[in-house]
């Protein structure tokens, strides 16, 4: 790794410094580069049980039998029998046959774990769905929700008796309302009499979702995406896009059209990690494009989706000639899937992809701009193969933008070779990675201060500060994350989008960590990472301003202090928002002197801030509000300039307001 130099002030450790004074001057006479709207965003990837488990709300593991063992996540009694003959989804052949237990006291049924239990509240209702038909003779089940942890009398919470009527395929629906909470408990359902009955698909959703949608979200983590404010959502991943083989990969086809006719994909992190292993860790694609795009609409970002370059995970394939789409011909279905997927996202409804897209609910386009190929690929098979992309992405849609990858790592051998590959390219924006450890993020105040104006933009696509020897959640690291992000913010005319991941984890079912956002099957956390990213998105800005000290962009280095800065200016009310990342040990004084203002003067500003004592704490889903920012209005100023205490370990966003 190069280019990491601890600044000297922090390398000799400045804890016990005196307060230094900092004299920051803020250049107001001249209007910077515009923040794209796009500049903060989500990276959502099917990791950590993400989707299933997670940001989709569906309760039943393996509803329609399509693991490769079939009753994974099931347990059955009496009479179960798993069948192919008649399924009513193609794409989903499997399903079960329950017949008599024949006696009147043994019964023939099964139940479902869900995903770490099957969690529900009292006072809230959830829906129950199954495909079923009878065997010639009205048949009837009973579903009910079972807390085998209870201590009285009875297990069952909830029931109801659902008569299957026919002997073709139908859907039946049940409401259940449990009279007490259940933590982990079951889904059971049985027969009742003798007559038998097929089932498929039996699903289990809570009545309240994101925007009440069928099919829908878990409301709580969806609304803490868009209470992030984020101006770009990629999806689906991450490393799911390439697959551990091709065949494993992520195809956006399988994901859209009737969700019970949607075939699952493997997760390859079930077995990424020997040492967190979940083998039953699958993709329903139940949360599938058409979803993601609603979703990136509901929540005001532009979507983003990547798609597989024909390579399969490189970290995963050392013979890489197993796993990669040999030649052009051999590619044809990768960048079929790229087009079809644009028409999907925009064509006019007389289109085949844009009509699935309207049958879907959603007539109008959902305007698509932005197009990811290939995720963290590397050496010359990635470039070979998104060159053809290029080509005909942009014959046939000139106006999408293209996002290239520099590889898996920051800086190094892959990445000095892929930016200048990407250039020749045409990529519009190029995808940087990078999970490093404080001394680098310490380091890269001025990372982007250089970077070639011309060439394509950078999307700073995955990120986060891995402490050494710390890798998991806590202030110190989100505090570097912050102190990093005033020099994306400062050169906000090469970065043009930053994402940071991963963005989802169920605190029983991780691979993967820090993460932004953690849940288990009822509750949410926001970590401090999550509020850096929100007080960045909400204090975007439209436009950077120059902020230095001494003449220099303020960014950690020898004599700073250990202070990061950046400054921008917010068109919509006139204000000057300066963000300030004190990762010293030591309170700071700083001064801000506002060159340029003319006749006006600064009257007064707000302030938030974000931090604590406890540095290698994070919130929790028992204390979730141990550590977020705190809004305080700030002092009248009335003047050019204005003394600030930048109190150690914090993070600041000041409001200027200026009269
Ligand atoms: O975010 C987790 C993983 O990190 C992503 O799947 C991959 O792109 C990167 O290596």
């Amino acid at each position: 790794m190069k280019n990491i130099i601890l600044p000297a002030a922090l390398a000799l450790g400045i804890a016990g410094a005196a307060t230094a004074q900092n004299n920051f001057v803020l250049n107001a006479s001249k209007l910077g580069a515009p923040v794209q709207s796009t500049m903060y965003g989500l990276f959502f990837e099917d990791i950590n049980y993400a989707a299933d488990g997670g940001l989709y709300a569906e309760m039943v593991k393996n509803r329609s039998f399509e693991f490769p063992q079939a009753l994974m996540g099931w347990k059955t009694f009496g009479n179960v029998e798993v069948r192919t003959d008649g399924a009513p989804f193609e794409k989903n052949p499997h399903y079960v046959r329950l017949t008599s237990a024949m006696h009147p006291h043994k019964r023939t049924g099964l139940e479902n774990e869900g995903f770490f239990g099957v969690s529900v509240l009292k006072g809230s209702n959830y829906k129950f769905s199954v495909y079923a038909r009878n065997l010639g003779s009205n048949a009837k089940i009973r579903v009910e929700l079972v807390n085998p942890a209870a201590m009285g009398e009875i297990h069952t919470m909830a029931f109801k008796e659902i008569e299957v009527n026919s002997k073709d395929w139908k859907k039946y629906t049940a409401e259940l309302s449990p009279e007490e909470n259940i933590n982990k408990g079951l889904l059971r359902i049985f027969l009742v009499g003798d007559n038998g009955v097929d089932l498929e698909h039996i699903s289990l959703f809570p009545a309240e979702t994101w925007k009440n949608r069928e099919n829908g979200l878990r409301k709580d983590l969806a609304q803490a995406l868009a209470d992030l404010k984020p101006g770009v959502f990629r999806f689906p991943g991450g490393c799911i896009v390439e697959g551990t083989d091709l065949n494993s990969r992520y195809q956006w086809k399988n994901s859209v059209g009737p969700v019970e006719n949607r075939p699952i994909n493997e997760n390859r992190w079930h077995y990424t990690f020997p040492h967190r292993f979940y083998p039953d860790y699958y993709q329903s694609y139940g949360l599938g494009f058409f979803e993601f795009f609603q979703l990136s609409e509901d929540i005001g970002a532009e979507p983003l989706p990547v798609l597989s370059v024909g390579l399969a995970c490189q970290f995963q394939n050392e013979n890489a000639d197993a796993h990669v789409a040999a030649n052009r011909q051999a590619l044809d279905p990768y960048i079929q899937d790229a087009l079809d997927l644009i028409e999907f996202a925009n064509g006019s409804t007389s289109t085949k992809w844009g009509k699935l897209r309207a049958e879907m609910g959603h007539e109008k386009p959902f305007n698509l701009k932005l197009i990811g190929i290939g995720n963290e690929q590397w050496d010359a098979l990635y470039p070979e193969r998104l060159k053809f992309f290029v080509e005909e992405i942009r014959k046939k849609y000139p106006n999408i933008k293209i996002v290239g990858s520099s590889g898996p790592d920051s800086e190094g051998k892959q990445f000095d070779y892929l930016w200048p590959e990407m250039k020749k390219l045409g990529a519009d924006l190029v995808d940087e990675h990078f999970y490093r450890p404080e001394s680098w993020f310490l380091a890269q105040g001025n990372r982007y201060d250089n970077y070639d104006r011309k060439g394509p933009k950078v999307f700073a696509g995955e990120y986060a500060c891995h402490g050494a020897g710390k890798k998991w959640n806590h202030f110190n690291a989100s505090l570097l994350e912050a102190a990093f992000m005033t020099n994306l913010e400062r050169n906000a005319d090469v970065v043009h989008m930053a994402t940071y991941a991963p963005l989802f984890a169920h605190v029983e079912g991780w691979q993967w960590r820090p993460d932004m956002i953690w849940y288990d099957n009822t509750r949410s956390v926001k970590s401090v990472s999550y509020y850096v990213q929100q007080l960045y998105a909400k204090n975007k800005g439209t436009n950077t301003i120059q902020l230095t000290e001494n003449g220099k962009p303020v960014a950690g280095n020898d004599g700073q202090n250990g202070l990061f800065a950046s400054a921008v200016y917010d068109a919509n009310d006139g204000s000057y928002i300066v963000k300030v990342a004190n990762v010293s040990d030591s309170d700071q004084k700083v001064n801000i002197k506002f060159d340029g203002l003319k006749k006006k003067k600064v009257t007064d500003y707000s302030v938030t801030s974000l931090h604590t004592d406890k540095v290698l704490e994070d919130n929790t889903l028992d204390n979730p509000f141990n550590i977020i920012p705190k809004e305080e209005k700030g002092a009248s100023v009335n003047g050019i300039s204005t003394d600030l205490n930048i109190k150690a370990k914090t993070f600041y966003v000041f409001r200027f307001n200026v009269k």
